[in-house]
């Protein structure tokens, strides 16, 4: 949570700055602030706004900022103190001249701010990150430089933080701290300039060059280039850069509204890359090239358990389904955040899958450090490369979907859910579970997905009707079964995360042991019926609902009559083959909840009280 960037070099750093903010503003969006280091001398200049990035401007346009070259930037999700001016970031020690941007919670603050100011440092601010400038400053009055000053003070600190800051004794250098999952910091090489961030997304516009500060890494930058260490001061090992593909005009909302909408319609050409990255049709192969350490296991292990989050956690119990199905291997899946704190009975036998589309997720990583310290091997499904979780994993699956901007994820659902059926298949393959006649027909499939998908994003008018009937609703219950429960759960998630409707997702043969008892002509229920979704059981499930009045929009398979015929509304999703209908069953009802989030007025992109990255707990 919270977004970071840093600039120095030889263009104007508030433009970049804010321009980079607007690129992090999914990262959080209570407050946004920048820090400059005037090009006359002297100390800090800092503008900071609660609000939005447009309040940050209107201020800064104001009372404009001194010209300056080196600067930070951040936009903060509230933890320690309410969204106001003052505990916006950026952050000053008492003298002014030391100024700090953070992501994560300082644990011991309570005690440090006691202790400082025992010492005399006087606070503006009711938030966590205070302290660290305070400390900062300590350790550069007693004739550290800043790089050292930044590593004296993370050893003070408990908890995860990233943590950029500047100080006027040190013109046109910039010091980033990595200590635990609070959030990456990605180091960009431009040319003649370095850049910091949280996100990949605010430096791509500047450079690909970009490397990530691995767990308890520090770096300093200044315009010719970045020198790195670890907490202890030893030189850090291994940090080169790497050039990434993603293209930076996936940035841009293009002739969209929102990014939502732009991603969700993205879904072809991100299913298509995805499978491009994975397999190839003619002949039919799987080319899974970073597996890594982790092939081998594919073969020996007895068990799959795959771990997520939010949206991720919804594709990782898709991924369930395939390892059995497909793989025939026992699967589970788990919340990351409830498998870490349980001391989960797994070793080498067991594969551990973790799905993250950001890489960053601190649940996920904690969930992974858990699951080393066991023993079990691990594969990550993720769509950020270089990111933390395929550097803790033994091998990746990447997903290409692109960057996503919207908070609430779509086509990275779509790509993981398309990157877990290549695994799962290239683990039967390894274990002799499936023939090379059906490698390539599940292959053909996968294949023919972007189309199909495509096809059903090309009209919207019976979802247009359903969103306005649910314009009103309070609550909506969302049922699935087999593979289709996912695809409940998601549609729920994506309907209450953008439009502020209660939903409820469900197994469907739940139903009876309590939801039920909610039915009534005011709580209408989305069935997920395809084809392949044990239709038959579904179809009791309508009935008994309709029996006691209630309103049923059901997801159909094309040509369905009996179906659209029971329920009061249906939309269709075309015939697919059974393993890939979550795929098609998804699409509509991202559509529904965009829709209906529209239909009420919401913020899309950035719904209330949400952020894209979740780095703390
Ligand atoms: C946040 C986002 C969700 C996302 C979840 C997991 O809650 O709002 O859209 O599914 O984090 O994120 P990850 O990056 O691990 O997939």
């Amino acid at each position: 949570m919270c977004g970071i960037i840093a600039y120095t070099g030889s263009r104007q750093a508030a433009p970049i700055l804010l321009a980079g903010l607007r690129d992090l503003e999914y990262r959080g969006y209570d407050s946004a602030g920048v820090a400059l280091l005037p090009e006359s001398g002297g100390e800090p200049a800092v503008a900071k706004r609660r609000g939005k990035i447009a309040e940050l401007d209107a201020a800064i346009g104001a009372e404009p900022l001194p010209p300056a070259r080196t600067g930070i930037g951040h936009t903060r999700w509230a933890t320690h103190g309410a969204p106001s001016d003052a505990n916006a970031h950026p952050h000053t020690g008492s003298g002014n001249d030391v100024v700090i941007v953070h992501n994560g919670i300082v644990e011991n603050y309570a005690a440090l701010r006691a202790e400082l100011s025992e010492r005399g440092h006087a606070f503006e601010s009711e938030t966590d990150t205070e302290t660290i400038a305070h400390l900062l400053e300590e350790a550069l009055d007693s004739g550290n430089d800043l790089l050292a000053a930044m590593r004296e003070t993370c050893a003070r600190l408990a908890g995860s933080q990233a943590i950029v800051a500047l100080t006027s004794r040190e013109p046109g250098v910039a010091v980033g701290a990595r200590i635990g999952h609070a959030g990456a910091v990605v180091v960009g090489y431009g040319e003649g300039e370095m850049l910091l961030s949280s996100d990949l997304a605010a430096l791509l516009p500047h450079t690909r060059d970009v490397a990530f500060l691995a767990d308890r890494q520090l770096v300093r930058i200044d315009e010719r280039g970045a020198t790195y260490e670890t907490l202890d001061g030893s030189a850090a090992a291994e940090v080169e850069p790497r050039t990434v593909s993603l293209d930076p005009a996936s940035a841009d909302k293009g002739a969209y509204d929102t990014y939502m909408l732009k991603e969700i319609m993205e879904q072809p050409a991100a299913l298509a890359d995805t499978f491009g990255g994975l397999m190839t049709v003619e002949p039919a192969r799987l080319t899974l090239d970073d597996l890594g350490e982790a092939r081998p296991w594919l073969e020996r292990v007895e068990r799959v358990l795959l771990v997520g989050m939010g949206t991720s956690l919804h594709a990782a119990m898709v991924g369930r389904w395939y390892f059995e199905q497909i793989a025939r291997l026992p699967a589970d899946t788990d919340n990351a955040s409830e498998f870490r704190y349980r001391e989960p009975v797994l070793g080498p036998e067991t594969l551990v899958v973790s799905v993250s589309q950001s890489g960053e997720t601190v649940d996920v990583l904690e969930a992974m450090n858990v699951a080393r310290a066991s023993g079990a091997p691990q594969i990550t499904i993720c769509n950020t490369p270089g990111s933390q979780t395929t550097r803790v994993a033994d091998g990746a699956v990447h997903t290409y979907a692109g960057l996503e901007r919207g908070v609430a994820s779509s086509k990275t659902f779509t790509t993981s859910i398309a990157a877990l059926f290549a695994l799962a298949l290239e683990t039967a393959r390894v274990r002799g579970r499936i023939s090379d006649d059906e490698l390539a027909r599940h292959v053909r499939d996968l294949a023919a997905m972007p189309e199909i998908v495509g096809r059903q994003l090309e009209s919207f008018d019976g979802i247009a009707k359903a969103a306005d009937r649910f314009r009103t609703t309070q609550h909506i219950l969302f049922l699935g079964r087999g593979p289709a429960l996912p695809i409940a759960l998601e549609g729920a998630l994506k309907m209450k995360e953008l439009s502020y409707v209660h939903a409820e997702g469900y197994a469907a043969g739940e139903m009876k042991h309590g939801p039920i008892a909610l039915i009534d002509p005011t709580f209408p229920t989305v069935a997920l019926a395809g084809q392949h979704a044990l239709r038959s059981k579904i179809v009791s499930n309508i009935e008994q609902i309709r029996a006691r009045d209630g309103e049923v929009l059901a997801i159909v398979t094309e040509g369905d009559d009996e179906l659209i015929a029971l329920a009061n509304e249906a939309l269709t999703v075309p015939p697919v083959p059974a393993l890939l209908e979550p795929l098609a069953a998804i699409v509509p009802l991202q559509v529904l909840a965009y829709a209906t989030a529209d239909a009420r007025g919401c913020d899309i992109d950035q719904p209330r009280n949400l952020a894209k990255t979740v780095t703390v707990e």
